[in-house]
């Protein structure tokens, strides 16, 4: 499994991390299986967060991993807060306090390894959040921060108060979902892809070592579907089969593959229930596709050049 180091902290870390987003789909035994393949193969970075499954998946993660002081020392965990679901996005302190020791409390642990605030609040308060990441800081509960779905003014106005180095966010990027690198392709054109949406995100996380967390490698749209094996890709399809062949991996394997390629040395969030899929992602962390291929997969997905 391919490492990479996490934002500035030199910390080094799986580059597959494993989503536990849709973990409740499995039974105990299931998860339990699924938890211990990944460990036997190196993927010990786990992705959480208080609203999945309402809580559920961590605590099924916890049953699953057979959370003790020995198992903690050998993964890394990681979760976020900040989504009171269909209501409201919450980044007051009393939220994230409250939602931590509601995580810990689940994931029967006394540490996170990083913390994320899920989705931006309209309501943020940085001042509210530097106090809350001081005091989880402080009290040995959270090690280290990040952000999800941000943009960079919003990590700026941040990083105005929180002390601690912002070292990960979380977006949403596949050859399917390209608009964040598609549109650095597309500078100053006239064409709908050169609109920026992000606030140039790639490029902030480049400049300030923020590592790029990348969700749902293999959906297109809004959690429209996976374009892997699906009709509606067929060119797209018909490439990552070619070079699956050339590389010696999977279709999915090429679309991992994809993302690690890029210089930004992103972590990739797999959202896979199955161990073999997994596996998959693995195999392919260790595999550099070459320019030209990284540029074939990019233009067979539907993405353009000027
Ligand atoms: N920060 C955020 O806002 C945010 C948002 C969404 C997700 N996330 C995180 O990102 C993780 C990944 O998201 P995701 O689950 O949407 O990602 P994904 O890996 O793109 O999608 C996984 C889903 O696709 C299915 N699938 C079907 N064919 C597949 C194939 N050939 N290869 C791989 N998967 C295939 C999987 O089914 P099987 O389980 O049957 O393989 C699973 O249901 C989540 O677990 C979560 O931790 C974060």
């Amino acid at each position: 499994m391919k490492n990479i180091t996490l934002g500035g902290s030199g910390v080094s870390v799986p580059s597959i991390a494993v989503g536990c987003m849709r973990i409740k789909n499995l039974d105990a035994a299931g998860a339990e299986a699924f938890v211990r393949s990944a460990l036997d193969m190196g993927a010990v970075f786990f992705d959480h967060a208080d609203v999945y499954g309402d809580g559920l998946c961590e605590e099924m993660f916890a049953a699953a991993v057979g959370m003790n002081a020995s198992v903690r020392e050998k993964i890394l965990l990681q979760s976020k807060c900040g989504i009171v679901r269909g209501k409201m996005f919450d980044f007051s302190q009393e939220h994230i306090l409250a939602s931590v020791d509601a995580s810990l409390k689940r994931l029967r642990t006394e540490y996170l390894d990083i913390l994320l605030l899920h989705r931006p609040d309209a309501l943020v308060e940085p001042e509210e959040v530097a106090a809350a990441f001081d005091q989880l800081h402080a009290q040995g509960k959270v090690r280290r921060f990040g952000v999800s779905n941000q943009n960079p003014m919003q990590i700026q106005l941040l990083r105005k108060c929180v002390r601690q180095p912002i070292v990960a966010n979380q977006m949403q990027l596949s050859a399917g979902y390209a608009n964040m690198l598609a549109k650095g392709l597309h500078v100053n054109m006239l064409d709908d892809v050169s609109v920026d949406r992000d606030g140039y995100i790639l490029d902030f996380c480049r400049l300030h070592d923020i590592t790029l967390q990348i969700w749902s490698p293999f959906q297109y749209g809004f959690f429209e579907g996976v374009f892997v094996d699906n009709p509606k890709f067929p060119e797209l399809n018909a490439k990552l089969a070619e070079l699956a062949g050339k590389y010696g991996i999977t279709p999915s394997g090429v679309a991992v593959a994809w993302l690690l390629r890029h210089p930004a040395n992103f972590q990739v969030v797999s959202g896979t229930t199955k161990a073999e899929r997994l596996r998959e992602c693995v195999r392919a962390s260790d595999v550099r596709l070459s320019r030209e291929d990284w540029y074939a997969v990019y233009l067979a997905a539907g993405n353009t050049l000027p």
